[in-house]
């Protein structure tokens, strides 16, 4: 089997530690790096929840830590949402090694300039590293195989504000930098988590008879995530944006219907900062800039869920 290399940058919460599970067991990928950045939960937390994510799968990957703030604005965070600590009823999980020594954003430009061609990066936090990233070293968006970007909504519902999705949101000026830097990405947006595509009572009951502390630990540390949802954005289950773009990323078929278009960030402060517009019908005559993600196999996705948290 051939086996695929794979960097995930993350703000790890809940749902981006059952992401980093998926991919640790999947059989033809390796995760080369974890690199880590603000976002759902500041750095230093999110590189814990990271290294206890791996630690917990018994595996060495190192963790890099990044940036703590967006490129021109403050950082906010999203505890609200996923807990105190990002990983809902668990607490402060205390990982036992520390991160790796070098920036997580030298890190990205040495391991895409000595493979190029050769490693999939999937983002799950805001894209502030990879635009540092690309400022430094533009020629990185010729090295980087495909990236597979979840954020974004494409022309549809926010789930931060009415226009934008929060990964997004909080670093729009680099996630235009990114858009723009001609990446082979897939925008893979929030509104794929809603509707069927959320966990159901039954489907959690399922994952739980599985039995694994894989299976336990996915469940738990959304539980908090789960319960926001239910009461704040009317979610009818387990909503998992992160684990959903990055089961695209393990299994291209589960996006049953994509295409490329010309993309846009709205970058001012206003109503409709961090809205990902995506010229869907080409009245820009712009050329396409990134691949976006309108359909997903809910079947398939949970499919594989359940198979890595087997
Ligand atoms: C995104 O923001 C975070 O809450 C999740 O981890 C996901 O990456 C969804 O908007
Ligand atoms: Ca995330």
């Amino acid at each position: 089997m051939t086996n695929r290399h794979f960097i995930i940058d993350t703000d790890t919460a809940s749902d981006d530690a059952v992401a980093i599970i998926m991919a640790l067991h999947w059989p033809d990928v390796t995760v080369d790096a974890i690199t880590t950045v603000y976002g759902n939960v500041p750095l230093a937390r999110a590189s814990a929840n990271a290294r206890y994510s791996v630690e917990f799968c018994g595996q060495t990957t190192p963790v890099y830590e990044g940036c703590v703030r967006p490129l021109l604005r403050p950082a906010v965070h999203a505890e609200w949402f996923h807990g105190a600590d990002g990983m809902g009823k668990l607490g402060q999980l205390q990982p036992q090694r520390p991160a790796a020594e070098k920036h997580a954003v030298e890190e990205l430009i040495r391991r895409f300039r000595a493979a190029p061609g050769a490693i999939t990066l999937v983002t799950l936090g805001p894209l502030t590293n990879l635009a540092a990233a690309l400022s430094i070293e533009p020629r990185l968006a010729g090295w980087v195989k495909e990236c597979y970007i979840m954020g974004g909504n494409a022309n549809c519902v926010g789930n931060v504000t009415p226009a934008a999705e929060f990964n997004i949101w909080c670093d729009p000026e680099a996630a235009r930098i990114v858009f723009h830097a001609g990446i082979k990405c897939l925008m893979v947006g929030w509104e794929h988590c809603r509707f069927d595509a959320a966990l159901t009572d039954d489907e959690m009951a399922a994952i739980r008879a599985l039995d694994t502390p894989r299976a336990h630990f996915a469940l738990d540390c959304n539980a908090h995530a789960l319960q926001v949802g239910r009461e704040s954005q009317g979610a009818s289950g387990m909503m998992l944006p992160d684990p959903i773009t990055m089961a695209i990323a393990l299994d291209p078929r589960v996006c049953t219907r994509r295409s490329w278009h010309y993309v846009d960030v709205a970058c001012a402060e206003e109503l409709t900062r961090g809205m990902t517009v995506v010229d869907e019908l080409n009245v820009t005559d712009h050329k396409p800039n990134l691949e976006v993600c309108w359909e997903i196999d809910r079947r398939l996705w949970k499919e594989i869920l359940c198979q890595t948290l087997h």
